[in-house]
């Protein structure tokens, strides 16, 4: 059957089950951006959803077609910290430096900015936006951002309360129950990476134990994940995947490497749809093959 090309996409071969990521335009850009811009936060990108796409194929309710927007979606969470400076990013520990954490916790809101005139689709603005945000605070915007804190200190971001649910509402609003989980998931993913790997020089990585400490603090923003999705997540076989992904000559990001070297992010791939509706999931199939 004669399928019309409606418009042009990029295409991305990713990771764990060799599952094919379709990227617009502006989301091709902007992940061309992050790997230009800081080797080390694309580097974390592509861990994170690498780990997700494992995550994501033990799940029955939600389609082929949903899981690879997710898998996108934590590939671009952290496309808010282009717009975060460069000595902050590029600056080691910031754990000692209450002005420049802030500035750095800042990318999450930052992607708003970002996303703005932008076909980015809505996965990737609920991963940017949300990935900081403690699951009990999923949906109510106005406390969302770092509200457990009960160090007795002000809460940093106070000032900033409404400004941040402004932008959540309207970016995002309501988050289904499928959303708040997964969102949880590549949030939690996220951490795990990032300490699993112990950036920027790999000789800080945490051991499992100090990792699980942290996130299971019920009082810290780290804790991101309902109990239950956690318990299975910190099973023998998830750790170990975690390990292989986050060495940092893993064979996951040497494929996402060679395919942007080989040119896959500057190259249009045709989409096909029929003319009676949005590109259908057989289509979609069609193509990932
Ligand atoms: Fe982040
Ligand atoms: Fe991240």
């Amino acid at each position: 059957m004669f399928m019309p090309i409606r418009e042009k996409e990029r295409k991305i071969k990713i990771f764990f089950d060799e599952r094919i990521v379709l990227l617009s335009k502006d989301e091709s850009e902007l992940l061309k951006r992050i790997h230009d811009y800081d080797e080390i936060t694309f580097r974390h990108s592509v861990n994170v959803a690498t780990i997700v796409c494992r995550e994501l194929n033990k799940y029955q309710y939600i389609s082929e077609h949903e899981k690879s927007e997710w898998v996108k979606a934590a590939l671009l969470h952290d496309i808010g910290k282009l717009s975060t400076r460069e000595d902050i990013l590029k600056g080691g520990d910031l754990a000692n430096d209450a002005i420049k954490h802030k500035e750095m916790m800042m990318h999450s809101l930052r992607s708003a900015e970002i996303y703005s005139g932008k076909n980015v689709s809505r996965h990737v603005k609920i991963a940017a936006l949300t990935h900081h945000i403690h699951y009990d605070y999923l949906n109510d915007w106005e406390n969302a951002w770092m509200s457990k804190n009960k160090s007795g200190k002000p809460n940093p971001w106070e000032p900033e309360k409404y400004q941040i649910e402004k932008t959540l509402n309207k970016e995002i609003g309501t988050l289904s129950d499928k959303e708040i989980r997964i969102t949880a998931l590549i949030s939690f993913a996220d951490q795990v990476e990032a300490m699993r790997a112990g950036y920027r020089n790999y000789k800080d990585a945490f051991d499992w134990g100090k990792i699980k400490r942290i996130l299971d603090d019920e009082n810290s923003h780290h804790n991101t994940l309902c109990i239950t999705d956690k318990k299975s997540l910190y099973d023998q076989d998830f750790k170990n995947f975690v390990d292989v992904v986050t060495e940092k000559e893993n064979t996951f990001y040497k494929n996402v490497i060679d395919q942007i070297n080989n040119g896959s992010l500057s190259e249009f791939t045709p989409k096909k749809c029929n003319s009676k509706s949005e590109i259908e999931i057989d289509d979609y199939e069609e193509l990932a093959l």
